[in-house]
């Protein structure tokens, strides 16, 4: 494994590897053993985006390991880009770190700098997809259903970053994944496609009706409405999903075992209720975990 760009490109080995060398490193910090194998290692991350689980995970993963990272920080998109290209940067940073991070509001420019760099890139969060948000996710839904061939998830929401992730990670589990949301969020029909084909097949449905959507599934999951950047946009797509909370209503309609999920940060109130989000049946925090070990065994992989 050299990037991670997105679980298409990942691979059906590469997220098998990932998953697995995550579980353990998750039950060696269990177990209190520690690992050194970053000593010396220095991660560079490039935050365009705001950052809680994703920045400390990475941080704590690394430290953990005995390495350290540096962060920088913009707090406008293209900001870092304007000072200086991304090319001379991709091949500046690579003879200063040993991977880069990366949360961007142009998914282009990460693929750039994983082009002109020769060190490994990870995709922390684009516009475009959500990979290791999403592999958490998976080890998460492992943890609660263990094969999960044939399991039902429900995404409830806006067709954005963590749903194009969720897609390709279904794909890669033998998951059926069903979406419901308002027509104008819908997922590109072209990306269902771009997953099947390169991956070899891919179960996919939408069902408008959300009570009709959730019944009989495994994991009934959010996202915000109006993700990083579209904050202009949240009235109006406020009234659009309002149908689609996540509420104790809507898992009235679903197995009293499903599991409820959500990447965080979460609106408590708009797409999702506190009784969801706090009830029995929340993994929320699971998932949250779920980031630092998902980032242990990537390190793993990559330093080991
Ligand atoms: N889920 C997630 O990526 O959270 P942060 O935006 O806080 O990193
Ligand atoms: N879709 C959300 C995910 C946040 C982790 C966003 O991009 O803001």
């Amino acid at each position: 494994m050299t990037n991670i760009l997105s679980l298409v490109e990942l691979g059906k080995e590469g997220w098998e590897r990932v998953l697995s060398e995550s579980a353990a490193m998750k039950a060696r910090f269990r177990a209190g053993i520690h690992d050194s194998f970053c000593q010396g290692r220095t991660l560079g991350m490039y935050f365009e985006k705001p950052s809680l689980r994703t920045r400390v995970s990475l941080e704590s993963a690394m430290n953990s390991l005995g390495g350290s990272a540096i962060c920088l920080e913009a707090d406008s998109p293209g900001r870092f880009w304007a000072r200086e290209s991304v090319k001379d940067q991709a091949r500046v940073m690579s003879r200063l770190v040993g991977a880069v991070a990366m949360r961007t509001f142009s998914h282009a420019v990460i693929e750039e700098f994983a082009r002109e760099g020769s060190v490994p890139v990870i995709n922390v969060l684009s516009d475009y997809s959500h990979p290791t948000q999403v592999i958490a996710d998976f080890l998460t839904f492992r943890e609660y259903r263990g094969d999960l061939r044939g399991r039902k998830l429900v995404y409830l929401g806006d067709g954005n970053n963590v749903a194009r992730s969720l897609v390709a990670a279904s794909a890669l589990s033998g998951v059926r994944l069903v979406w419901s949301g308002p027509a104008g969020y819908r997922l590109e029909p072209s990306y269902i496609e771009m997953v099947r084909e390169k991956l070899g097949g891919v179960d996919f449905a939408e069902e408008p009706d959300p009570r009709k959507a959730v019944a009989g599934a495994d994991v009934v999951y959010t996202d915000v409405w109006a993700s990083m950047g579209q904050e202009a946009e949240a009235g109006r797509r406020e009234d659009a999903f309002k149908p689609y909370q996540v509420n104790a209503g809507l898992l009235a309609a679903a197995p009293p075992e499903a599991v409820v999920m959500h990447c965080l940060p979460a609106h408590r109130g708009a797409e999702i209720t506190d009784e969801a989000m706090d009830g029995g049946q929340s993994a929320v925090y699971d998932q949250a975990e779920n980031r630092m070990h998902v980032y242990r065994g990537i390190f793993s992989l990559l330093f080991r």
